[in-house]
């Protein structure tokens, strides 16, 4: 199977679980990604069945939108049962670098209103010790060089993202040359420098389950 049948294979398992799990009326959380998108593509014959989603980023607004899915504000619900993403990594304990497509900030908040975070992935995601993919960390722009200097000291080399503004209005910096060994630790020790927003690194709150395609069809993994 190619990648892209693998992530639609994920897509249709993950709007089948969210049938049988979800309650009747509900409002689904909805990432980002070439992966989420295949989610919402499955979720909308389904769609009379929730009430609606809350999305992580305009990109999955517009699409939930042009599929006839009603979107709501997070400030205007108070529960959300599952929330459906990708990434771009995730180890053994359900660990994840997120933010390939720079809507990690708003991803974590709707991942931390969410009771639970179902991970959607093909086989290539799956690492032993994150870190080849680049680590993404949001910026206020006037503390780019500040967070490029602290970040050295980390022993991470930070690339701008050329060009790219994310949905809150601030850059990206794609860490590169960092062994994650403690991915809970780094995502704190990187949130703490003044200026960053947050980083893709979703330990703190890792997900609850993971639908992982393969060439052996969906596998669940807890
Ligand atoms: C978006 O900002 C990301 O966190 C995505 O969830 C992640 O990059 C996975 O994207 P793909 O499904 O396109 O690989």
């Amino acid at each position: 199977m190619t990648q892209d049948e693998l992530k639609r294979a994920v897509g249709q398992a993950a709007a089948r679980y969210v049938a049988e799990n979800a309650p009747e009326g509900s409002i689904i959380g909805v990432g980002t990604g070439s992966t989420a998108n295949c989610f919402v593509d499955a979720l909308a014959p389904n769609g009379y069945r929730y009430k609606g989603a809350v999305a992580s980023s305009e990109a999955t607004r517009k699409r939930l939108e042009s599929h006839g899915i009603a979107v709501f504000d997070l400030n205007d619900v108070a529960d959300l049962p599952l929330y459906v993403d990708g990434a771009d990594e995730i180890d053994a304990g359900l660990n994840m670098i997120k933010g390939g497509g720079g809507a990690l900030t708003r991803e974590k908040i709707v991942a931390a209103v969410a009771r639970k975070f179902i991970c959607i992935a093909d086989s290539s995601k799956v690492v032993g010790i994150m870190g080849r993919f680049p680590l993404p960390v949001e910026v206020i722009p006037m503390a780019r060089a500040h967070v490029v200097r602290e970040l050295a000291k980390l022993g991470g080399i930070a690339l701008l993202r050329e060009g790219f503004v994310t949905d809150n209005g601030n850059i990206i910096l794609d860490i590169k040359g960092l062994a994650i060994v403690d991915p809970k630790g780094l995502e704190a020790q990187i949130n703490q420098i003044a200026g960053v927003v947050t980083n893709g690194l979703f330990a703190i709150r890792p997900a609850d389950l993971l639908l992982l395609g393969t060439g052996e069809g969906v596998k669940t993994i807890f």
